[in-house]
């Protein structure tokens, strides 16, 4: 009788692993929903030689199989906004675009300020198709004027702290945060807009902004804000993640923070990397107001560098789900975000990997080990013991970008129609298979 040993082999796979610096052909064994071993030989195996059934052989030629990609800036809008995601249909989503954990933000409503919204969330994901990760609210109600009981929502499980969708403006109330989460070990994410000077803001402030009439949002904004917080993190020893980075300004201060010691760290989008404000005026199109905005030519340019020379550490999609009637209206009525959960993957690999700015294995690192350490999450690799969360990647699949297919509540996506040259083939979850094509 075929003996029992595994629960499921992936064989023949072209594994990378950047946490273990592993990038070989090699078969990945999963054993009670965690890795048990990887086998480097080269020579390949087939199902009959190991005993196994149907469900439980992958055979992985030709594909990539790398740890569950991690994306630590997610809006799962529940509480409150269920008609546009939930956290169910979020990691539906988020499978589907490889990732096996992710970080809901808390500008919900009510706002994940206390114990009782930490653990509502988390209960609506104990049987998702993803791991949630709570992100508390730095502020009570993210109003930027009373710090949130930082104890209890950590004690509760939240991993980090921010008001995203808001700058913490009162740098009083910003040191404070950092200090108390300092305490807790824990980083103060920081959406690093001014607010005053984005006040009425619609797009980046540029030529672009003057020729279409729309108030512009100054990179500027973010310079400040991005240096003020150094310089609160530099006094107050704390650990400061700076969301969604969109400038060069911005990405040149925290290269020089960090040569200087200090504790930062930073997240860009695909879009920022990719999208530049002269797209707005081509179509007006909704999907792509988010804030902060997408940039200049030259910004995006040093964002990418930024990417590339280790500045930036790691790849978040700012998910933000929209319904249909709120997007559907003039481009200044529109509330800022679109979705991003099913398209980073494909989108990193054509205009980041292909054009040559990062190898598959730096990719995967910004995606998996380098945010699972920003926040201190299990997860991000595939060492021994590990929990199983891997995804099949067909490098090389073309597919175009259809509404009809998203598996998240809401299709605000500018990328509708785009071509993408790489495709998630599976997704696994602590050993369970929860997405396939
Ligand atoms: O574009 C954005 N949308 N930026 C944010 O910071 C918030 C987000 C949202 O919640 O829709």
């Amino acid at each position: 009788m075929p003996s029992k040993k595994y629960d499921l082999v992936i064989a023949n796979g072209r594994v990378i692993d950047p946490a273990l610096g592993f990038g070989k052909e090699a078969h990945v064994f999963v054993k009670d929903g965690k890795i048990a071993k990887i086998e480097k030989e080269s020579a390949s195996i087939t199902r009959e030689m190991k005993s196994l059934s149907d469900e439980q052989f992958i055979d992985a030629t030709g594909k990539l199989v790398v740890p569950g990609l991690i994306d630590i800036h997610v809006h799962l809008r529940e509480p409150g906004r269920e008609d546009e995601e939930t956290v169910e249909s979020g990691c539906r989503a988020a499978a589907s675009g490889g990732f096996t954990s992710l970080c809901c933000m808390p500008n919900t409503t009510p706002c994940i300020d206390n114990q009782e919204t930490v653990k509502f969330v988390q209960d609506r994901a104990k049987n998702a198709d993803a791991r949630v990760y709570v992100i508390g609210a730095i502020t009570k109600g993210r109003l930027g004027v009373e710090l949130s009981e930082i104890g209890d929502l950590v004690n509760m499980g939240a991993v980090g702290i921010t008001d995203d969708g808001t700058y913490l403006q009162d740098a009083q109330v910003m040191r404070h945060a950092l200090e108390y989460a300092k305490m807790f070990d824990i980083p103060v994410m920081q959406h690093a807009e001014d607010s005053q000077l984005c006040d009425g803001a619609i797009m980046n402030e540029s030529y672009e902004s003057t020729r279409l009439g729309l108030r512009g949002a100054p990179p500027v904004a973010e310079e400040i804000a991005v240096q003020r917080d150094i310089s609160l993190c530099r006094l107050t020893g704390g650990r400061l993640h700076i969301q969604h980075i969109s400038t060069r300004a911005g990405v040149d201060a925290v290269r020089r923070a960090k040569a200087e010691g200090i504790n930062v760290t930073c997240e860009v989008t695909p879009h920022h990397l990719i999208l530049t404000d002269d797209e707005i005026g081509k179509a007006f199109n909704t999907n792509l107001r988010v804030n902060p905005p997408i940039r200049s030519e030259a910004d995006r340019e040093a964002v990418v560098e930024g990417l590339i020379d280790g500045t930036i550490d790691c790849i978040a999609s700012d998910h933000a789900p929209h319904s249909e009637e709120e997007k559907d209206c003039e481009f200044d009525k529109a509330p800022p975000g679109m979705i991003g959960l099913e398209t980073s993957l494909g989108l990193i690999k054509t205009y980041i990997i292909d054009k040559g700015y990062l190898s598959w294995a730096d990719a995967i690192a910004k995606m998996t080990v380098n945010p699972a350490r920003i926040l201190g999450l299990p997860g991000g690799t595939m060492a021994i013991d590990s929990p199983a969360d891997i995804v099949i990647i067909n490098p090389d699949k073309k597919w175009t970008v259809r509404a009809d297919k998203f598996r998240s509540l809401s299709k605000n996506s500018p990328y509708i129609g785009w071509k993408l040259n790489a495709r998630v083939e599976k997704t696994i979850l602590g050993g369970r298979i929860v997405y396939e094509v």
